[in-house]
């Protein structure tokens, strides 16, 4: 096992009607910026909802985040922000509200050139305005961990950024939420959260007995509860293990002492920013591919996920490996998410190239375990996902 550090700050507070105690979490004195999306929150329920409990605050509001929580947008909070003289966040969303919020948190006390710099330069916010969260989709993690994906619509840019001051102090989660998701919502969540894990575990054995079996336990939980929360997403019990296991599948636990991979994630945020495909979909469609051409440094561990999650015990380890990840994609086919690039746009030609560009201009020069995926090795992975 790995040398690793592990803290993590974020409250959660898990279960029905747990919005109520969002007035405990706030401090009575405080300012709050109430940040949502495109509106679903004030369709079912949960607006009235957090509103009632905010009932004895100062609230200003701020609707609008996009999905892929765009810049520009961000801009005109931050104003509102500075001319309120706001001192608490609260986001009320899915991945892209908190990601945008995060941003903000982070925007709010920087004092450099431009807020984009955070993104550009890797600025590491080491302490934000705080900030809590109402969650409503589950998906990210983005409610117990400390980073962001932010993008620019302008220059087709989506980038990360992150540090220990960006932890939510709280979030609420009340799974009840799930019931007014949309279909291919619920399809991105499980999608996303199953290749978080992947991401933390699809790399080679380093002897971390425990860290592998909360990695497997998350894939079996997203596997059984998948079909239960697309047949009913009022179904409470399928849906609180649904939001527990996004949760906790990038909260940090699960990549300590362990080697991450994270390729998959940097290459599908460029499918996202050229083409606008939903993040949990580009990630399918990267998977197959980065795990067929990556497959020699990946066996090991590609063969224990097709023993212990797909109970795949027949053939050698090549073979064992090899089903896996023929069961993964069949798995994503299954929740209704394609997993070819040209099955999303007719425009694909050239976007390999694009890609390992962007890495190189970047000087994303050595991802992966290994710190061995080159751009050369980005553009072969692409290609094979058209
Ligand atoms: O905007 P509204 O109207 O609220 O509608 C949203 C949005 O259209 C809707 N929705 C959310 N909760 C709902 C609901 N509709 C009905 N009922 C509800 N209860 O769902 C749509 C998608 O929401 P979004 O927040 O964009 O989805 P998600 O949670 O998947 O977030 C995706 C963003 O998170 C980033 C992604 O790159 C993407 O920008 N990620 C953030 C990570 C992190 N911070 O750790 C890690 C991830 O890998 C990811 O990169
Ligand atoms: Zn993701």
């Amino acid at each position: 096992m790995n040398n690793f550090e592990f803290k993590n700050p974020t409250k959660i507070i898990f279960g029905k009607e747990a919005i109520k105690k969002l007035e405990n979490e706030i401090p009575n004195d405080a300012k709050v910026l109430l940040l949502y999306g495109g509106g679903s929150i004030k369709k079912n329920g949960v607006y009235e909802q957090v509103k009632t409990a905010l009932s004895n605050f100062n609230v200003v509001e701020f609707g609008g985040i996009p999905a892929n929580p765009e810049y520009d947008t961000l801009i005109k909070a931050l104003t509102l922000i500075k001319d309120e003289k706001i001192t608490y966040l609260l986001a009320v969303g899915g991945g892209s509200v908190i990601d945008g919020t995060k941003f903000l948190s982070a925007a709010a006390l920087f004092n450099g050139a431009t807020p984009w710099d955070i993104l550009t330069q890797k600025i590491r916010t080491e302490k934000g305005m705080p900030f809590g969260t109402v969650l409503t989709l589950p998906a990210t993690g983005s409610e117990m961990n400390s980073g962001a994906v932010i993008t620019r619509a302008e220059t087709k840019e989506k980038l990360a950024m992150g540090g220990p001051g960006l932890f939510p102090e709280f979030s609420i989660l009340d799974p009840q939420v799930i019931a007014s998701i949309p279909r291919r919502q619920l399809a991105n969540g499980l999608t996303d959260a199953f290749t978080h894990v992947l991401e933390q575990y699809m790399t080679y054995p380093v002897g971390a007995l425990l860290q592998d079996r909360f990695a497997e336990s998350i894939l079996h939980t997203l596997l059984e509860v998948a079909p239960k929360v697309l047949k009913n997403p009022s179904n409470y019990q399928a849906a609180a293990n649904f939001m527990w296991s996004c949760t906790m599948a990038l909260n940090g636990l699960i990549q300590k002492g362990v080697p991450n991979d994270w390729a998959v994630h940097a290459m599908g945020h460029e499918l996202t920013a050229l083409f606008g495909i939903d993040h949990a979909r580009t990630l399918a469609i990267i998977v197959p591919s980065h795990y067929k051409y990556n497959f020699e440094a990946k066996k090991e561990k590609l063969a224990q996920y097709a023993e212990r999650v797909w109970q795949i015990t027949e053939g050698s380890i090549d073979d064992k490996a090899y089903a896996a990840i023929e069961k993964t994609v069949n798995f994503f086919h299954e929740l209704g998410i394609d997993t070819k690039l040209s099955d999303y746009t007719i425009d694909y030609q050239g976007t390999a190239e694009e890609i390992a560009k962007r890495f190189t201009d970047r000087g994303w020069l050595a991802l992966g375990e290994h710190q061995d995926i080159t751009p050369e090795k980005v553009e072969k992975i692409v290609k094979m996902a058209y």
